[in-house]
């Protein structure tokens, strides 16, 4: 029996479904799936029976959870012959092999894990590798493109990307989560989606020549790239196998990465050097790349930030959680890194430190709408204890690596105060050895602002108890005060 699908899961779960409640058996059946295998191959020749599902009263077991769950996502893989693997394991879990699953030696139960991990690899690349262009709104035209409902912007971002599987639309909450606020598509081979700040369309896939040609910020993110390029972490073999050469035709950093490579020895000589008595008292942390760094639109600096791998902390974390706040601040505020909420949400201080900060910013009459806050280092750096994420501290490396976003932030913003706060902050921004408690609430000579001043972290607040609380909160709030007192009219 020959079983047409369209290539989606929910086709092939009903047609299943009703297999499975007349006792078919996987040897009695062929799927062919008509948006993986060409119609006129092998399936053209013979006539296919169309199945008409019967409904039936036959009582098939419970699948497990866990088999539907991995076949979501198996059922995005390039192999037409997956539909097939999830019939005969489903027909085998309900057919007296209920455990089959924790079987990892079982040939069917290990290409169906291997299918799953490729699909998720696949997407992990795909959240990585997408590189966005910005285009003129009117310059795409893309057979089936939808046009939108909402009011147009002068320009659009539009990426390129080539998956290994069908998953540009799975993938696709991951993408608006991260860019809600853009019009943006995404063209690949097997399907478009489009996202016009409100609503999700798609089109059909096209190939890499219907693409945009590269806009003006590529050279801005090359040279970016350059900066965060970290050769320490460069192991040739390692990283053609995380940055495979299929995906490198739409990545344009992929082209200066043999010139990085070569200067990798020097670069990682230098990285790994102690601090010189020069760098000890200055912002060493915060390399000074000067051209390399021009003032670039936060939206332009987001966009390049979200897809940095300078260091392993883009590995586990759920996304790069971008400075926020208006671009002419007068104030910028830089934490250390974001916590589980800010890590969940993309969004710097909304956690309960960034609760308390609030608090006391209202106290002192500074709007946190009047001021951008950001950190030192953009990813969450965490231990997993059962089902929590415990904190924990960004290294020397990490702040180095990230050093020059927070860089950019700066440049691009130009400050006139600057509010370290905690430890990490400060010694990103003013010196590797600063002191919280010996130094703060002082206004401190820093190379981007007119002054800088660092505090308590509002984390050490919160997990500081009795006496020792009320102290802290009360320095914090009188050095937030000094803040709001020099700011003067600029927020008031
Ligand atoms: N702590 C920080 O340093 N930054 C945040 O964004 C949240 C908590």
């Amino acid at each position: 029996m020959l079983l047409t699908l369209t290539g989606t899961f929910d086709d092939w779960r009903t047609q299943a479904r009703a297999l499975l409640a007349q006792g078919i058996s996987p040897d009695d059946i062929q799927f062919h799936d008509t948006a993986l295998e060409p119609t006129d191959s092998l399936f053209a020749a013979s006539d296919p029976l169309p199945y008409q599902a019967s409904p039936t009263t036959t009582r098939t077991p419970p699948i497990p959870k866990r088999f539907i769950q991995l076949a979501t996502t198996v059922a995005h893989h390039r192999d037409p012959r997956k539909w097939h693997l999830l019939y005969r394991l489903a027909y085998r879990l309900t057919h007296g092999e209920p455990r089959l699953l924790s079987i990892a030696t079982d040939p069917d139960t290990a290409e169906l894990l291997r299918m799953d991990h490729s699909v998720r690899r696949d997407a992990h690349k795909m959240h990585a590798f997408v590189r966005f262009h910005e285009v003129p709104f009117d310059s795409l035209q893309l057979p089936g493109l939808p046009d939108t409902q909402h009011p147009k912007p002068d320009t659009r971002f539009v990426a390129f990307h080539k998956p290994e599987h069908r998953i540009a639309e799975r993938e696709v909450d991951f993408f608006i989560k991260r860019f809600p606020a853009f019009h943006w598509s995404i063209l690949t081979p097997h399907g478009c989606i489009h996202w016009d700040t409100k609503q999700l369309t798609t089109s059909p896939g096209v190939d890499a020549d219907q693409a945009p040609a590269e806009d003006s910020t590529t050279d801005q993110w090359l040279a970016y790239y350059a900066t965060i390029f970290n050769p320490a972490r460069i192991k040739l073999q390692a990283m053609e196998n995380e940055m495979a050469r299929k995906y490198w035709s739409t990545m344009p950093e992929t082209r200066i990465i043999p010139d990085l490579l070569q200067t990798a020895d020097v670069r990682v000589k230098q990285m790994n050097a102690p601090p010189t008595e020069d760098e000890k008292t200055a912002s060493h942390l915060i390399p000074d790349v000067g051209e390399l760094i021009p003032s670039m639109a936060l939206p332009v600096l987001q966009r390049a930030v979200s897809s940095c791998g300078a260091c392993d902390l883009c590995e586990d974390a759920t996304q790069t959680v971008f400075g926020e706040g208006p671009s002419d601040a007068e104030i910028v505020f830089v934490g250390e890194q974001p916590g589980d909420q800010e890590d969940r949400q993309g969004r710097p201080f909304v956690g309960p430190a960034g609760q308390l900060l609030d608090e006391h910013l209202e106290a002192v009459g500074l709007p946190r709408s009047a001021i951008y806050v950001t950190n030192a280092v953009k990813h969450f750096r965490f231990k997993r204890m059962g089902l929590s994420r415990m904190h924990r501290k960004p290294t020397t490396q990490h702040v180095r690596a990230c050093a020059p976003w927070l860089r950019a932030e700066l440049r691009t913003i130009q400050p006139r105060l600057l509010v370290c706060l905690g430890g990490t902050a400060a010694r990103a921004v003013i010196r590797s050895d600063f002191s919280i408690t010996a130094e703060r609430g002082q206004w401190i000579d820093s190379p981007y602002c007119e002054s800088t001043l660092a505090t308590f972290h509002p984390s050490a607040l919160l997990r500081a108890e009795g006496s020792r609380r009320e102290e802290m909160t009360a320095a914090f709030v009188s050095d937030l005060r000094a803040v709001a007192e020099r700011a003067g009219a600029a927020v008031g």
